[in-house]
């Protein structure tokens, strides 16, 4: 097992459309994903995709916390191949973070509710409708797999910042104070 590096933004891989896995029986890709999970637990993030530890294929993970997620908790999830249908038309705007723009976090509209497709580490089908944070956080890590970093989604860029200096704003400290 190894803790693997993070590209950042503005590195190739994470623009690339990636590949996906054709055999889920392959050592090499269950490495990956083994990896993948001690890569995320060591960053504290929610979820992570391949091409953010350089790999172009089609695999996510994530998990979603219950105080996130209105007391809904889902563990560790593994999706290879993954496909996203929204189910109506419904947008939610909030903030996102990700482990490729350290630091940084911006409002972000998204689906809120949507129907997930995708294969587990073992090859088993998983489909599951998600809405909410759950939801958010699935179609972020899927546009990884795409080549999308969450700016490209925003519509107002005035929004992004620091989560140090929007947290610190929201908590009305001043500056000199
Ligand atoms: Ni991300």
């Amino acid at each position: 097992m190894a803790i693997l590096k993070i590209a950042r933004m503005g590195h190739p891989v994470l623009s690339r459309v990636a590949v996906p896995v054709s055999d889920t029986k392959n050592p090499e890709f269950l490495r990956l994903v083994v990896d993948m999970m001690e890569t995320l637990a060591d960053s504290g993030g929610t979820g992570l995709a391949a091409p953010q530890v350089h790999i172009s294929l089609r695999v996510v993970i994530f998990k979603v916390s219950a105080l996130r997620n209105n007391g809904e908790a889902f563990p560790l999830t593994v999706l290879v191949n993954p496909r996203i249908e929204p189910l109506d038309d419904e947008l939610q705007v909030g903030y996102e973070g990700c482990l490729s723009l350290p630091g940084l976090t911006g409002m972000v509209p998204r689906h809120r509710r949507i129907r997930y497709w995708g294969l587990s580490a073992e090859g088993a089908p998983v489909e599951r409708v998600a809405e909410g944070f759950h939801a958010r956080v699935v179609q972020h890590e899927c546009d990884h797999l795409d080549g999308v970093l969450y700016p490209q989604r925003m519509d107002d860029l005035a929004t992004l910042g620091f989560v140090e200096e929007i947290r610190r704003a929201a908590e009305g400290v001043t500056e000199g104070e």
